[in-house]
């Protein structure tokens, strides 16, 4: 059969929350069938394949593993399963599309990489924010050195989670989520920035409890620096009650912003040239007249085109440690109280656990 006309045989393990979005753009997405689901709660399974149209449930990937054929597993479970899930599905010829953080660690991320490469399969992660054609566009304007040099940049996660949010079992402990509110949702805005500067060389970090009843921190405050010189504020939180994504890049000709929420369309992005930018100059930086918004479909349809024509995974979902060894640094530095470099990064402590000391003012005011 030619690679083209093949069909792929998808299954999805975990049924919870993200789940739906991989069902759904699985379905939009032509060369993929998804054939069977499995999560530990029967009853989530059954809805879960009612509504989505999979003819096939199992409780555990092992079941699934032994009675299905697949091509591609998708690992939507919680992050603590992900390094084994993956070896699992590797050990079975699969390919895997896992989400975000991709595991707990570092050291957990480089064993999956391993395994992904001695399989031959392909691993890909979803970190959705780097997708859509205005991130490619501004990317390529920065690259491409039109807008000048990079110098400062804000890059804030202002989300808001409840305190029923942290009552899900794996949520808010160093030993199931790996981190808090940096690992698990500033590493979007954090992904896509480093997507768009490129390499980074220290951060530096501090972690806060200020309200939620958790052991990891609902927010966090950091300085990035990148290899262009570029320097960054990172803010993250979940107590933000007028949600809100923001990244802004100061270049030497030009003011670029992003505010949205849980994706971006074109009209989310704004650049504004700097005084002594011709009118003709900037016209030329506008975003393309054909838009894909970023999010699971633009992400999942770039890598099952990889998949199906035999390629690498796309760079859309590849390099699945640059945001987490943002957050390690970040997480590291609020342990030493001084900047971590990327170098530091090789050593085994740094890359075997995220866990960081969080400082708590809860009792502050
Ligand atoms: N990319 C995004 O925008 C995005 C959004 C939300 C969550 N996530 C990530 O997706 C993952 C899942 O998050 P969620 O919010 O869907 O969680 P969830 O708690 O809603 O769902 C997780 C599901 O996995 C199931 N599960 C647990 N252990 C399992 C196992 N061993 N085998 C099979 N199923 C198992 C649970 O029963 C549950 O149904 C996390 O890594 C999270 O960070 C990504």
């Amino acid at each position: 059969m030619s690679p083209t006309t093949r069909t792929l045989r998808a299954a999805i393990l975990g049924t919870g929350a993200v789940a739906h979005l991989h069902a759904e753009a699985l379905r939009r997405i032509h060369g993929v069938t998804a054939v069977a689901s499995a999560d530990p709660s029967e009853e989530r399974v059954r809805d879960f394949n009612t509504r989505h149209g999979i003819p096939a449930g199992y409780g555990s990937l092992e079941e699934l593993l032994a009675a299905e054929a697949v091509d591609v597993v998708h690992i939507c479970t919680p992050p603590a399963g992900h390094a084994e899930q993956t070896a699992a599905a590797y050990d079975a010829g699969a390919h895997v599309i896992a989400e975000k953080p991709p595991a707990l660690s570092l050291a957990e991320v480089d064993q999956m990489q391993e395994a992904a490469h001695a399989a031959g399969r392909q691993l890909a992660v979803v970190f959705q924010q780097r997708t859509g054609t205005a991130a490619t566009h501004i990317r390529n304007l920065l690259r491409s050195g039109e807008l000048g040099r990079p110098l400062t940049t804000v890059c804030h996660t202002l989300w808001y989670r409840g305190t029923e949010y942290f009552e899900v079992p794996w949520r808010g402990t160093w030993e199931s989520e790996g981190g808090g509110t940096t690992l698990s949702h500033g590493i979007h805005q954090i992904d896509l920035l480093a997507y768009l500067l490129g390499e980074w060389s220290s951060a530096t970090g501090q972690l806060f409890r200020l309200d939620r009843g958790v052991e990891t921190e609902d927010t966090s405050c950091g300085v990035v620096v990148f290899e262009s010189g570029t320097v960054a504020s990172v803010l993250t939180t979940v107590l933000a009650p007028r949600e809100s994504s923001l990244i802004r890049i100061d270049t030497e000709h030009a003011t670029i912003e992003l505010e949205h929420l849980y994706g971006h369309n074109h009209a989310s992005w704004k650049i504004t040239p700097a005084r002594h930018i011709s009118a003709e100059r900037a016209a030329s930086w506008a975003l393309p007249g054909d838009e894909v918004p970023s999010g699971h479909d633009a992400l999942l349809s770039e890598v099952y085109s990889a998949l199906l024509s035999g390629a690498d995974v796309p760079p859309v979902a590849a390099a699945p440690t640059r945001a987490m060894e943002i957050v390690a640094a970040l997480y590291a530095s609020a342990g030493t109280g001084r900047p971590v470099t990327r170098a530091e990064l090789s050593g085994p402590a740094i890359r075997g656990s995220m866990r960081a000391p969080v400082v708590d003012l809860r009792q502050a005011r």
